[in-house]
């Protein structure tokens, strides 16, 4: 755990990723040989501050679970560094691990695969208190009771089976086990994705609410920038294993600056038909990370591509106060 900091001196960010990267091998033939890369991640940072929620949003396939899972350490990182609370995790053999991975939860898109049917969802809640040995056996049901009903269920329903809940319910029963050890850090792949609309809303007025109480931060990962809206106060947009653009959500949705995030605007509703969004429609599908296009990785798509695009990649860079994006035309 961090030593006690000198007085005066600003706490680190509760996660900050620095270049991260990750690379699948793909492995062929009798001898398993690496015959290429997948470069799911490719040089990703962020930081998070207590109490903040970062969104990340890109098409599906261009590495956010992989950021999350990695960042979790899930899955070693193939370079970078991941610190939490200021501590480099990032080559921490597992041991060491424990009470940094005991800060950071992750609540799943589809809540049922991810709950064990065959355990109640009492226990299912009461698990991570269980294996980290941190109460004694009643008063881990009076933990549990109390988590279920800040999520917004009842203490009867502990003694139910995953599959006797709705799908809303079940990502409550998940965010209830994500609690359970007091996190610091809760990271959010799809977690509504799976919902109705109106169920989304509830969840997230759930989290934003958890956040408020906890200081909680959050690194909420969506393919569709509108679920993000809500709940971020700063996005992050990926493209191809990298990101594109990242800043306040508020600039992200009034003035985009990356061709990729007019692309992903262009598909959110907007509620006020007094204002107007310029229309980009990007043609054809997120490329393979096995080979991604050079220079720009968006170039392909990009329906303002020149010459130096096509060569060159373009650096994430500030281009106005707290607004990083990466083309070359900004
Ligand atoms: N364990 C793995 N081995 C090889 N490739 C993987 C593995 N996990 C993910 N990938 C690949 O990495 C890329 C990014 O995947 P992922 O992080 O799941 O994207 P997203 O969550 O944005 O949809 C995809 O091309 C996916 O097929
Ligand atoms: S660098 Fe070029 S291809 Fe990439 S987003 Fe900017 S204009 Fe489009
Ligand atoms: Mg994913």
């Amino acid at each position: 755990m961090p030593d006690a900091m000198a007085p005066g001196t600003p706490a680190p960010p509760v996660l900050e990723v620095r270049d991260l990267k990750k690379h699948f091998p793909i492995r062929k033939g009798l001898l398993r040989r690496a015959a290429g890369h997948v470069f799911a991640v490719d040089g990703v940072s962020f930081t998070i501050a207590e109490g903040e929620t970062l969104g990340l949003v890109g098409e599906s396939g261009c590495g956010k679970s992989t950021v999350g899972r990695t960042v979790l350490r899930l899955i070693d990182p193939t370079s970078g560094s991941i610190h939490v609370g200021g501590q480099d995790i990032s080559r921490l053999p597992r041991k060491a691990l424990r009470p940094w991975r005991r800060q950071m939860q992750i609540i799943f898109q589809d809540p049922f695969s991810s709950l064990n049917p065959r355990m109640t969802a009492g226990e299912i809640v009461g698990e991570p208190l269980l294996v980290h040995g941190a109460h004694a056996t009643s008063a881990r049901r009076d933990a549990v009771a109390a988590l279920f009903e800040r999520v917004g269920l009842r203490r009867a329903q502990m003694d139910s089976y995953p599959h006797q809940f709705s799908g809303g319910q079940r990502q409550r029963i998940g965010i209830a086990r994500a609690l359970a050890l007091n996190p610091r850090l809760i990271i959010g792949d799809e977690p509504v994705s799976a919902l109705d609309v109106s169920i989304q809303a509830q969840v997230i007025n759930l989290l934003m609410d958890l956040q408020r109480e906890r200081r909680l931060s959050y690194l909420f990962i969506s393919h569709n920038l509108a679920v993000v809206e809500h709940i971020s106060h700063r996005i992050a947009v990926m493209y191809l294993g990298r990101i594109v653009e990242y800043t306040d959500k508020k600039t992200l949705f009034t003035n985009p600056q990356h061709p990729y995030t007019e692309a992903l605007l262009s598909a959110v509703p907007v509620p006020d038909p007094a204002i107007k969004r310029k229309k980009l429609v990007v043609q054809g599908d997120v490329p393979s990370p096995v080979k991604p296009p050079p220079g720009c990785h968006f170039h392909p798509r990009c329906p303002y591509a020149v010459d130096r695009c096509r060569a060159e990649a373009p650096a994430l860079r500030e281009i106005a106060p707290g607004h990083l994006a990466a083309c070359h035309l900004r």
